[in-house]
């Protein structure tokens, strides 16, 4: 099947991306389905992901604490982050584990810290770093216009 944009789940276009123009970006033979590639817009950094729902462009900061998903594991439609293990779903841009380091899911929902398999369980000693972990909420993706012209993939980031 032709390389093409997965739609944006409703809501999660990022602020003034709707209607910006498009700029080119990278051949899209350089994005094989299962890739990841970062595109940088001045300060801005954009994930391209060609899942298999199609090519997304979303920031290339975790929604937990930032980390660049370009550095993750995609799987289908899922991406994991390389830092704390959440994982994320670029075809509804929730997440679908959230991070080791527990805290609050975009609904304010709380998740416990927890160890992966065959790690010892992490003792969560009272106090600020706790809290933080407790109050750290994971948010949605942010999503970019994405289209394919002239077999380049083109990216609408926000007008500066
Ligand atoms: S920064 Fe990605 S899971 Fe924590």
């Amino acid at each position: 099947m032709e390389p093409h944009p997965a739609p944006i789940p409703p809501g999660l276009t990022a602020a003034g991306a709707s209607g910006a123009p498009f700029v080119a970006t990278i051949p899209v033979a350089e994005l094989p389905e299962g890739s990841l590639r970062r595109v940088t817009f001045g300060d801005l950094d954009v994930l391209l992901a060609h899942t298999s729902r199609g090519i997304v462009a979303v920031d290339d900061r975790c929604p937990h604490m930032a980390a660049p998903l370009s550095l993750g594991e995609l799987d289908g439609c899922v991406i994991g982050c390389p830092l704390h293990r959440g994982r994320f779903d670029l075809a509804s841009g929730d997440p679908v584990q959230m991070p080791s380091t527990g805290g609050l899911d975009p609904d304010g929902r709380y998740h416990p810290t927890w160890s992966p398999e065959g790690s010892d369980p992490k003792p969560d000693v009272p106090g600020k770093k706790a809290e933080a972990r407790r109050l750290t909420r994971t948010r949605r993706l942010r999503y970019y216009p994405v289209r394919i012209a002239g077999g380049i993939v083109e990216v609408a980031p926000p007008r500066p």
